[in-house]
């Protein structure tokens, strides 16, 4: 079968990964996976880092580091990040690549041979603050970044005869009907072209941080153009893989990709790509995210505590339709991760392996499987296959989901314990048992497979632990037939692939990871840690006033839940007395009991005992408090002696 390209954008290096950018990402992997077990090969899938022009300039400038420096340092974040989320990319491009200069240059004198490039004056608005020309932006107009007000500035540079290419691009997208995607923005495109299209300006004197042009004087390309072509630069080296399959995109960028990149290469001679889908918005707190909302939601975290990426992948999809906006929150996330992973797949998984084992020494038995759940394994197979195919992966995963209750049900009519029982005396009983685990674990494997490409890691544990010879990854649309499970084959004992999560944890936890991960990333972007809005200062005391707080190192012995209150722990804390303290802590939506076992913590010695749901506290743990967030417990960078005191 014939190779498949696909490609993300390149992300800016002004900001580093988040649930936005991961969403496309994530989306580019599960379609790699889902070609490759479609047959297509090779499957390559390229993403990069755009990191000309003159806000990355300016960037860098502040911190005190060169332009290279400072984009080599996010495309760095970029690449650890895809791969700690496991992605799997084979070329990670970035602009300031030299291939990369080598293929922009060919492009552009290809045009310009093709008589499509010519020198004229370019007229628009800039803004002197950020020293950046404002796209689209009309005399009068504020600057997006800094809301002073543009200026009308005229600048001799290169262009581009879009114009010249209206009724080519409304013929191809007539052509190739497919040629856009979804629907909705393919019509709203149309009218756009229709409307005429001016000519591009893609050249600049006023950047230095960019792709020099082959022509007198101190040109740069403009971002625009340099950013499209890195993904032809991104296979340069690789034959037969340009034109690209799918560029994959967000809706936001859907003209330069479905206007600007066809023309550029109709006017080289070059071939087009042959989709563009434009997916919608991850919103949060239904708006978009923004750093001065302090809405940003990175995925790190949420992997981190939800047990690797795949939680978060399947919400993405299960919950929004590819190409409309949709809402993440955390509590979205769990409770779909408990009811369609834990309770749903993870529990089918579970009980069908733990059946094996009780029932068969955890060898598959031998039998055809039950008939009417083959069929509807085909019909899920086809149904699956199809919404894929149509990027409609919200579908087909509720496809696999209806299936797995269809699963759930058999089981619970069959009642395999009844069986288990019958079969001393009864052959038949024996017979349907057997009958009964081998449906439910050819049933599993071929969820694994269907799965696969949504939730790969968590897939592959499922996948083993049903004791399958081959690796999941190796697995084709073929293998995916009602039937081909081996009997004889030995699972192994289950291990709870989707344990259930408790939001009440699990959400402080991953909010704290939050802070830490964008304290993180703002180092990498030369920003300094935002301080905590600034509670209104207490009246000035004596020293002699604070040495009456006895404040002193502890070290926590044993850490339980208090009945009947969420929020509150009871802790036995060693602080160098002769018995530990007894101490009731409102931390407990933040930290776990098994996390405070051994942790070193402040304590302050000199409160009077005060009694909390019947139990007597002697002292108080000292907790950064955030406003609307959860405690931080103080603590030492280095080791520290229990019972020392704190002055
Ligand atoms: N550098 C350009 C792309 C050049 S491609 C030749 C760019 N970069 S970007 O970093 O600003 O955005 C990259 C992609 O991330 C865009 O497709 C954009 O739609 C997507 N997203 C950024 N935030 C997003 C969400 N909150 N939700 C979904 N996608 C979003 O544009």
């Amino acid at each position: 079968m014939s190779k498949y390209y696909l490609t993300t954008p390149i992300y800016y290096v002004n900001a580093a990964p988040h649930i936005g950018t991961a969403y496309c990402t994530f989306t580019a992997d599960l379609i790699k996976r889902f070609q490759i077990q479609q047959g297509r090969e090779p499957v390559v899938l390229t993403t990069g880092s755009d990191e000309h022009g003159q806000k990355v300039e300016r960037a860098a400038k502040a911190i005190g580091k060169t332009p290279e420096e400072y984009a080599t340092a996010i495309a760095n974040e970029f690449v650890r990040q895809w791969q700690a989320l496991g992605i799997s990319v084979d070329h990670f491009i970035r602009t300031s690549d030299p291939k990369h200069f080598e293929t922009v240059r060919d492009l552009f004198e290809r045009c310009q041979k093709n008589g499509y490039i010519y020198k004229g004056s370019y007229t628009g608005q800039y803004c002197f603050h950020d020293e950046l020309y404002v796209n689209d932006a009309k005399p009068g107009d504020p600057c997006p970044d800094c809301g002073r007000p543009t200026e009308t500035v005229t600048e001799e540079n290169y262009f581009f005869k879009l114009s010249a290419f209206g009724d080519k691009l409304l013929e191809l997208y007539e052509r190739e009907p497919k040629f856009i995607q979804p629907e909705t923005r393919r019509n709203e495109l149309i009218a756009f072209v229709k409307q005429g299209l001016n000519d591009l300006s893609i050249t600049r004197t006023t950047i230095n941080w960019g792709i020099p042009v082959p022509v007198e004087g101190k040109h740069v390309f403009y971002v625009w153009f340099d950013a499209l072509i890195s993904y032809m630069s991104a296979v340069k080296d690789r034959e037969g893989i340009w034109p690209a399959d799918l560029h994959l995109i967000g809706k936001d960028i859907l003209r330069f990709h479905a206007i600007y990149w066809p023309a550029f290469l109709m006017a080289g001679g070059l071939p087009l790509p042959k989709q563009v889908f434009a997916h919608g918005w991850i919103l949060v707190q239904e708006s978009k995210m923004s750093k001065s909302r302090g809405n940003v939601v990175r995925p790190g975290p949420i992997a981190e505590v939800m047990g690797g990426p795949d939680a978060l992948r399947y919400f993405l999809w299960r919950e929004i339709p590819f190409g409309q906006d949709g809402n993440f929150s955390y509590d979205a996330l769990i409770e779909r991760y408990n009811a369609d992973l834990a309770n749903g797949i993870g529990n089918l998984a579970s009980r069908t392996l733990t059946m094996i084992q009780q029932y068969f020494a955890g060898v598959v038995p031998a039998s055809a499987g039950d008939p009417r759940i083959a069929e509807g394994a085909a019909a899920t197979a086809n149904e699956v296959t199809s919404r894929f195919l149509d990027f409609d992966f919200t579908r087909g995963i509720e496809a696999v989901i209806a299936f797995v209750s269809s699963i759930d049900r058999f089981i619970v009519e069959r009642a395999p314990w009844k069986l288990a029982r019958e079969r001393q005396t009864s052959p038949e009983a024996g017979e349907r048992l057997a009958e009964t685990l081998y449906t439910a674990a050819e049933a599993l494997r071929l969820v694994c497979g269907w799965l696969y490409p949504v939730m790969p890691a968590s897939m592959e544990k499922i996948w083993v632990q049903l004791g399958m010879p081959a690796p999941l990854a190796a697995v084709r649309a073929g293998d995916l037939r009602w039937g081909l499970l081996q009997a004889g084959q030995t699972t192994q004992k289950p291990e709870a692939v989707f344990p259930r999560i408790e939001a009440k944890v699990a959400i402080p936890r991953m909010q704290e990871l939050e802070i830490v991960e964008k304290e993180r990333q703002n180092a990498l972007l030369g920003k300094k840690p935002e301080a905590a809005p600034a509670a209104p200062a207490s009246p000035v005391i004596p020293i002699d006033d604070f040495a009456k707080v006895d404040l002193r190192v502890g070290q926590v012995l044993s850490a339980e839940a208090v009945k009947g209150s969420d929020k509150l722990l009871h802790l036995k804390v060693d602080i160098g007395e002769a018995e530990p303290r007894t101490i009731v802590a409102g931390i407990a939506l933040a930290y776990k009991p098994e996390q405070m076992v051994g942790r070193k913590v402040v304590i302050v010695a000199n409160l009077a005992p005060r009694k909390l749901k019947g139990i007597t506290s002697q002292g108080m743990i000292v907790a950064a408090s955030l406003e609307g967030g959860s405690p931080v417990l103080a603590g030492f960078l280095e080791d520290v002696p229990v019972g020392a005191r704190l002055k």
